[in-house]
């Protein structure tokens, strides 16, 4: 006895099932392509300063692609039509790379220096550091194009950069597990609490960057080139 199918079931033969497994890894690919372009110019700006400054502006860099889980929810979520071009032009964080700064400073010089290259288009800034989300998170946030070479030609690739401190990337990883933890529905207390813990982390913020100016003066702090 067979069951009467679903609506929305279809059948697809293992061909095309193979088929469209193949094309979602070929439009990863790009994903990750454009994010070794990003990493690498990040790498060259942090290895450049360590040589003429002996000071590294970076503390570490994360990256990842999204996963094809994570992006099947965002594109349902967002309400994005399914298909690859759509997803492309709606869905711009499939590429992300997190740059964890020492200082505040380090992260807008780190900006600058990413997004004035002339072969990087910025498609959107977030500035969550100047204008902190009302729950205290802070972080820079970027969109930006950057050119992958195929065999098949030129592809302009979005990745997401985010900037922070030390602080800031502290604060966000507990905030992202406490939400998670209670499924997004955080109990005003505890959101009032971690808004007080953002801003002792602004205030720490503050005074390390006050003090390492102090040691080293202002011509050698962060990335004054
Ligand atoms: P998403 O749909 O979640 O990607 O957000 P968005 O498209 O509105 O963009 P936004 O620039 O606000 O956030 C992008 C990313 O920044 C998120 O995926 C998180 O990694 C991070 N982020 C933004 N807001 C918060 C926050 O309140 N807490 C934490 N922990 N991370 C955040
Ligand atoms: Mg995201």
């Amino acid at each position: 006895m067979s069951l009467p199918a679903a609506e929305d079931e279809v059948t697809v033969s293992l061909a095309q099932l193979r088929s469209t497994r193949d094309e979602l890894q070929r439009f990863l690919l790009e994903y990750r392509f454009g994010l070794q372009e990003i990493e690498t110019k990040i790498a060259i700006l942090r290895d450049e300063f360590l040589h003429l400054h002996e000071y590294n502006p970076i503390e570490h860099v994360s990256s990842r692609v999204k996963s094809a889980d994570s992006l099947v929810e965002k594109v349902g979520r967002k309400g994005v039509a399914s298909d690859y071009a759509s997803i492309r032009e709606n869905i711009t964080d499939v590429a992300g790379v997190r740059v964890t700064c020492s200082f505040v400073a380090d992260t807008y010089r780190l900006f600058d220096l990413l997004t004035q290259q002339d072969d990087i288009s910025v498609r959107l800034v977030k500035d969550y550091i100047a204008h902190p989300k009302a729950n205290g998170y802070k972080s820079l946030h970027a969109i930006v194009e950057v050119p992958v070479f195929l065999s098949t030609g030129r592809v302009q690739v979005p990745v997401e950069v985010q900037f922070r401190t030390v602080a800031m990337d502290f604060w966000a990883s507990l905030e992202h597990k406490i939400y998670y933890k209670y499924d997004r529905q955080v109990p005003d207390g505890l959101l009032a609490e971690l808004k007080d813990a953002a801003d002792t982390a602004a205030e720490l913020d503050t005074r390390m960057e006050r003090l390492h100016r102090q040691v080293h003066g202002p011509a050698t702090h962060a990335m004054s080139v």
